[in-house]
């Protein structure tokens, strides 16, 4: 008996020492301490032993009971440290290692022009308006002098809402030159940024969706050198001392006389090259006296008022001011070409 107890004394502190997780080591308890385990199993057989040997065996046993608990304390502590010392190298944060870069986007460089644009208005004594995009087709055309059948408002450039060509997407933010007489006391400076619509093939000049910038005065005595002046002030805040521009006849519905400007090309300067399609200038707005008629239908006196009004090209302003080469540039969101401005 005595020999039995050594020999489960030596392989269960063999295993015990080997053990190399809690359950591993749960089992080996079980096995050897449990109520079914073969150190109880041993002692079961006491009652066959003569008086004598009970006592020693009895102690022996004991010793063997004692050693065992011993040593799976001492077990159990080890795996604890040694998963802990495992946990904390699995969860270690080298506080060495440099931070993730926080990536902070900026304005839109179509949009820095415009700050600037609308600054310099402001400046002038300007004031800064905001008109829907979804617009009535009677401000957009028929209070701006373009009648029925104008080819302007053919269904083959104008998105339209309703069959009766009612509602539309504007094609011009000149309905806000009709929403201001209609609602602002005299005289009138006002400037009205925003996105206007047509149906175009994208190109490298067309988008179905551009912006511009609608402008006009009306007060007493207004003239067609207010206009000039203006405007080329404008454009030598915006692009620089010296920058020159061209003024050419033209015709709008709502102005008369009416013209257009360009201002020679940056990229060129005015020698012509693929940037302005070999002329040498870029066109940039529409402009013109405000048509009398214009000026009657919204409740103005033609006889008392006179008044100017153009309408820019948002994107080629932005173009020419930060030396863009291709207006898709301007659309496509390329993150490597936003980031240099
Ligand atoms: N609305 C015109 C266009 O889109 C531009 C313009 C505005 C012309 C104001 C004259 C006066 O082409």
């Amino acid at each position: 008996m005595k020999q039995q107890l050594e020999v489960i004394r030596k392989s269960a502190l063999e295993a015990i020492t080997a053990a190399a997780a809690s359950e591993e080591l749960e089992a080996l308890r079980v096995k050897y301490l449990g109520k079914k385990g073969e150190l109880t199993a041993v002692l079961k057989q006491m009652g066959k032993l003569s008086p004598e040997e009970r006592p020693i065996m009895g102690q022996v046993a004991n010793e063997v009971r004692a050693a065992l608990e011993a040593a799976i304390d001492e077990a159990r502590e080890r795996l604890a440290a040694a998963k802990l010392e495992q946990q904390l190298i699995d969860e270690a944060i080298d506080v060495t290692i440099p931070g993730k870069e926080v990536r902070i986007g900026h304005k839109h460089p179509m949009y820095k022009a415009l700050d600037e644009i609308k600054e310099i208005f402001v400046g002038m004594g300007f004031t800064v308006l905001d008109g829907p995009e979804v617009e009535l087709a009677s401000y957009n055309f028929d209070k701006l002098n373009a009648e029925e059948g104008h080819p302007s408002r053919d269904w083959s450039d104008t998105f339209y809402f309703d069959e009766d060509s009612r509602v539309m997407l504007r094609s011009q933010t000149s309905p806000m030159q009709v929403r201001a007489m209609e609602t602002m006391k005299l005289p009138i400076r006002i400037i009205a940024p925003g996105r206007v619509y047509r149906k175009d093939e994208v190109d490298a000049t067309h988008s179905p969706m551009f912006h511009q910038v609608e402008g006009m005065v009306i007060d007493k005595g207004v003239t067609m050198a207010d206009l000039k002046g203006t405007l080329n002030a404008v454009m030598e805040e915006l692009f620089g001392e010296g920058t020159v521009t061209r003024f050419r006849p033209h015709h709008f519905p709502f102005t008369e006389p009416s013209c257009e400007m360009d201002v020679q090309c940056h990229k060129c300067g005015g020698k012509g090259c693929p940037t302005c399609k070999g002329e040498g200038w870029i066109e940039v707005l529409g402009a013109g006296m405000v048509h009398p008629k214009v000026l009657e239908m919204s409740g103005i006196d033609s006889e008392e008022y006179t008044g100017w009004a153009f309408g820019m090209g948002l994107e080629r302003l932005a173009m020419r001011r930060f030396k863009i080469a291709d207006l898709r540039l301007i659309f496509e969101n390329d993150v490597r070409f936003l980031e240099q401005f």
